[in-house]
């Protein structure tokens, strides 16, 4: 191959030269006496014009082709390419392979399902802004091990056949043919391995590491992902968190250019959940929910009567539009949430609207005009029960209105740190005790005392970065005391052979000198999102699975042969009958 460039890096410097290029026929057009060929290469597009006298092959979309010709100004540019200043006048074209016609269109808009673009990826995966999803991953790869490399970490493997590790989704198991009935766990993350490694003495540990977690899918989860994990020793959390808060100033500037403002805000989980109903909160418009149970005190309202939490938000100018249909799915959605109903309230000529103001008294119209600041054509949307519920849902109502008015402003960023979250918390269906984080998770000292007495009330060392709204990385200090340690397991309702089975060799291991530790893990994968601006974690993912956990294009899951089976002494039973 005589290539002598990318496309790209060609110019008007370099307008007289002769050039060969290599690439996939991208488009071309015939108009008789001269054809265009759009001749596109990983690093973009270059027109090539081949004119009457020159022999051209058989050509069509997607042909790899090889032309060489002489780079020339065009007579008019093309604002939408970046060489759209010039074109290759081809002296010579050949075809080096040829291409079926290809299931869906190769270009940053298509229309194709994506099921069709998953199963035939690697053509998806041709598409520029596919590529430029991968590009900006990269680097922030790059910028991830540029900076800590300098910081003085080192990146250590941690083992993918392991045991169980508690990060509170379900584990991909992984039966073993050697010891038959037995299994390895595919880890949900490195945290165990990376404490063990503090204690193996590297003090600052750092992978890119993949993952595995066997939980529902949503637009920003993956079973298998990746993370940018970190473990450091002997670092406080301020001292901590300002190191990756330069690593995050580091990821925006290698990538985007873009300048983080540091230190980030800190915002307490309670102010969190209070204000925005969410422990990671859109910050970036200024829907907030509001504290209105003092006012409905004395209401005759019985959905209001004994309840936890009573809160509003307001949503400004668009009471007027706010059909019946849009109030029942206001309902549907506080249903989701497990609240019975909304009570929702329309200002039309300055006065209060809707099915719900029979229940308000004239003092309570009063309060919740000053208190709310609300002007016509307000809506307010009010919902009572218990805080877990009613706070996430008017969160989500927030959300659902700050996108639907166009609050957001676009390209813009918004980060900050969440800290001082409960240690743990209690299910709302089943009232049973789990980790907020995980079980490594160190209680802040001066709640210890509540260890044996109302473990709830803890507050811990841990934090997590929210950029956009997502919940972007997180981590904590660590326990080092293996007393403390043993204790948390305890309320996590673990027996002492539980913990042995599970976590013996850990526990153990704190016996040996262990050091202070902290540490977080960044979803790559998710600041792939908000940095390529994509809302699909798909995008970002070469070789993703489908919201059904499937892999159209290699079709995994699968069956295996019965031989295999019989090796792993495994027999598929349907448990159902
Ligand atoms: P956590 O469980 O919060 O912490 O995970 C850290 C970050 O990983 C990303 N993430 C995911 N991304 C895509 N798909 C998923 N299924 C998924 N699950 C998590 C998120 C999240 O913030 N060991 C701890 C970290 C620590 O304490 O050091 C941990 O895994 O961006």
């Amino acid at each position: 191959m005589k290539r002598t460039c990318f496309n790209t890096e060609l110019s008007e410097k370099n307008v007289g030269q002769e050039v060969t290029l290599i690439g996939w026929v991208s488009k071309k057009r015939n108009l008789g006496s001269i054809v265009f060929i759009d001749l596109r290469d990983r690093s973009g597009i270059i027109q090539i014009t081949v004119n009457e006298g020159v022999n051209l092959p058989d050509i069509r979309n997607e042909y790899i082709i090889t032309v060489t010709g002489t780079v020339s100004l065009k007579e008019k540019a093309n604002p939408n390419l970046k060489t759209g200043a010039i074109e290759i006048i081809a002296k010579e074209v050949e075809v080096i392979n040829t291409a079926k016609t290809t299931p869906l269109i190769i270009a940053d808009e298509t229309d194709a399902l994506e099921d069709t673009r998953l199963k035939y990826r690697y053509l998806d995966l041709r598409r520029p802004i596919m590529q430029s999803y991968q590009d900006i991953r990269y680097q922030i790869k790059m910028a991830v091990h540029e900076y800590l490399s300098k910081e003085h970490f080192i990146e250590v493997e941690t083992p993918i056949l392991t045991l169980s590790t508690p990060e509170g989704a379900r584990d991909y198991l992984v039966p073993s043919r050697v010891h038959h009935g037995k299994f390895y766990a595919l880890p949900q993350s490195p945290q165990i391995f990376k404490q063990l490694l503090m204690i193996g003495g590297f003090e600052r540990y750092y992978q890119i590491a993949r993952c595995f977690r066997d939980e529902d899918l949503r637009a920003d989860r993956q079973p298998d992902f990746t993370q940018i994990d970190i473990e450091t020793s002997f670092l406080d959390q301020d001292q901590f968190l300002t190191m990756m808060e330069g690593l995050i100033k580091e990821i925006f500037a290698r990538t985007i250019n873009y300048e983080v403002k540091t230190p980030l805000r800190r915002m307490s989980y309670q102010y969190a959940m209070d204000n925005y109903g969410s422990d990671k909160p859109d910050t970036r418009f200024d829907i907030k929910l509001n504290d209105v149970k003092e006012i409905f005190k004395n209401s005759e309202f019985g959905g209001f009567k004994d309840v936890e939490a009573i809160r509003a938000i307001v949503v400004n100018g668009v009471a007027h539009e706010t059909s019946r249909k849009v109030i029942d799915e206001l309902t549907l959605e506080a249903k989701k949430f497990g609240l019975g109903g909304l009570s929702v309230i329309k200002v039309e000529n300055n006065d209060f609207t809707g099915s719900f103001v029979k229940f308000l008294s004239e003092e309570e119209k009063e309060a919740l005009k000053t208190q709310l600041n609300i002007k016509d054509n307000d809506l307010l949307i009010i919902a009572a029960g218990k805080y877990n519920r009613v706070c996430p849902l008017l969160g989500a109502l927030r959300l659902k209105y700050g996108r639907q008015l166009g609050l957001i402003k676009p390209g813009t960023f918004d980060l900050l740190w969440i800290v001082d979250f409960p240690l743990f918390e209690r299910d709302v269906e089943n009232g049973q005790i789990t980790s907020t984080h995980h079980p490594f998770t160190r209680p802040r000292d001066e709640d210890l005392k509540y260890l044996d007495t109302d473990p709830t009330k803890i507050l811990s060392y841990a934090y997590d970065i929210v950029i956009n709204g997502y919940e972007a990385g997180g981590g904590s200090l660590r326990i080092y005391n293996q007393d403390v340690q043993k204790k948390v397991f305890e309320v996590l309702g673990l027996s002492d052979e539980d913990i042995k089975r599970k976590f013996g060799f850990f526990v153990d291991a704190f016996q040996y000198g262990t050091p202070p530790h902290a540490g977080m893990a960044f979803g790559l994968d998710r600041l792939t999102m908000i940095l390529g601006n994509t809302d699909n974690i798909r995008d970002v993912i070469a070789f993703p699975k489908n919201l059904a956990a499937v892999c159209p294009m290699s079709g995994a899951p699968n069956i295996v042969d019965n031989d295999q089976l019989k090796d792993l002494g495994i027999a598929v039973i349907d448990w159902e009958k």
